[in-house]
């Protein structure tokens, strides 16, 4: 049996190499200069959190099944963060009364959840959160996060035929429950858990666990009617609340040009109890990948479980590795190369010399990379070419002395005196 350690990383995580790295760095680095046009702020918080924040209003399917949880030495019941929206009401409840308002916040913290790890489901995600504290119109606020959520991928080239934002409000399925079904409030975050399943389940599934859930035959009827009858079925029953909210954000969207971005879709509950009005999810329109790509709502009440002072919120969570892959398929973001402009090889004996260059060269602004051993110059320009440089540099203490290098470029084979005040010339215009 051999001892050694595994080298793969833990069951539905990624390491991060080099390349993936610098994949990853160029999405992060679009994602906050979108949002930070519109006026976001960057925060951050710990990983590790009091487990309570999670169990006062979250996810069910979070708290009983995803949470990595532990007592900690202490005794305290802490978890490791499954989502964002508790931390960041925490701390905009901290200092509800001195921030400035409205709040606008944003932060792309890795996050823990046990998943069964599959295609767009991991343990650990990276999720990009934008949300909005304390506007004085909700509904421009809701306006403001859905076309954040458009421009995101319209800033790396992505228009309506590649995604689309489908639009709910909870007020309308929580008025449904209350009014059409009369189900009592304890039951309403079942049946939304059941209607949030239906596109992942069949028909006849659906009915049944709504039957096993108490509904009666005109209930579900009553709910067929609802999901697939879109703003018909609101027009014939215009007692439901959140209506009139419904379609004056539609009217809202269509007059700041994104009606083709954002559609009413029934269907759309989202899976957390706290959301209070808005709810939205983004989907891919690739036939091949119809999937949720981010998604988010409103919550009004979250910062209640922290302060006394309530304040409204709305935002969203967008994933790293569903959006990663939404870039790939339509073909919105290449891997940047390397942002290095030359190696440096060294001769024998002379190695302090190739060192001094290299530090001089880095002081005036170039990316600089050196050989760390004189071994033979055929051998350190292999070295050059694999990691994929273009340009050698090499400086004897001779050509130190006259302040000029040796420059060799390993396409053309081609090799140059140059001063060491031209090298700056040639690689910033190269
Ligand atoms: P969520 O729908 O649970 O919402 O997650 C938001 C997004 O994070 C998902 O649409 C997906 O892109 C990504 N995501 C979630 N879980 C995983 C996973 N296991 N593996 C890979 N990606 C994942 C929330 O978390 C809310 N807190 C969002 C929010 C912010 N609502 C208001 N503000």
């Amino acid at each position: 049996m051999s001892n050694l350690l595994s080298t793969k990383p833990y069951k539905g995580t990624r390491d991060f190499f080099p390349e993936e790295m610098r994949f990853r760095t160029a999405m992060f680095e679009t994602l906050a200069k979108t949002v930070e046009s519109f006026g976001y702020e960057k925060i951050d918080a710990p990983l590790i959190e009091p487990l309570d924040i999670y169990l006062a209003k979250t996810s069910e399917e979070i708290v009983n099944q995803q949470i990595y949880s532990f007592v900690d030495r202490g005794e305290r019941k802490v978890a490791i963060r499954p989502e964002m929206t508790p931390t960041v009401s925490r701390m905009v409840a901290q200092k509800i009364r001195e921030l400035p308002k409205p709040v606008r916040w944003y932060s792309i913290p890795n996050l823990w959840r046990y998943e069964q790890p599959g295609k767009g489901r991991l343990r650990e995600h990276w999720q990009l959160n934008c949300d909005l504290f304390g506007a004085a119109n909700e509904q421009l606020a809701d306006l403001e996060i859905l076309q954040l959520a458009c421009e995101i991928p319209i800033a790396f080239g992505a228009n309506h035929n590649d995604f689309s934002v489908q639009v709910n409000n909870r007020r309308i399925l929580n008025s449904i429950f209350e009014k059409k079904l009369n189900l009592s409030e304890e039951k309403w975050p079942e049946v939304a858990r059941i209607l949030d399943k239906r596109l992942k389940i069949a028909e006849s599934e659906f009915e049944q666990m709504l039957a096993s859930a108490g509904l009666s035959a005109s209930s579900i009827e009553l709910l067929q009617d609802y999901l697939q009858n879109g703003t018909d079925f609101l027009q014939k029953n215009d007692d439901i609340d959140g209506v009139p909210e419904l379609l004056s954000l539609l009217h809202n969207l269509e007059k700041s040009g994104y009606q083709n971005f954002v559609q009413y879709a029934p269907g759309i509950v989202r899976g957390f109890d706290y959301y209070t009005g808005l709810v939205f999810e983004v989907f891919d329109q690739n036939p091949e990948n119809r999937r949720s790509l981010f998604g988010g709502g409103r919550y009004n009440n979250l910062i209640g479980n922290f302060s006394k002072d309530s304040l409204n919120a709305v935002g969203f969570g967008m994933g790293d590795v569903t959006f990663a892959e939404f870039l790939k398929l339509h073909d919105l973001l290449k891997t940047p190369p390397r942002q290095m402009h030359a190696y440096i090889a060294m001769f024998e004996g002379e190695e302090l010399n190739a060192i001094q260059l290299a530090t001089r060269l880095r002081k005036s602004g170039l990316n600089i990379e050196t050989s760390v051993g004189a071994i033979k110059l055929g051998k350190q320009f292999q070295e050059a070419e694999t990691k994929g440089y273009n340009f050698v540099i090499l400086q004897g203490s001779t050509e130190a002395n006259n302040n000029v290098v040796q420059l060799k470029n390993l396409s053309t084979g081609d090799q140059k005196s140059v001063s060491e005040a031209e090298l700056l010339t040639i690689f910033k215009n190269a």
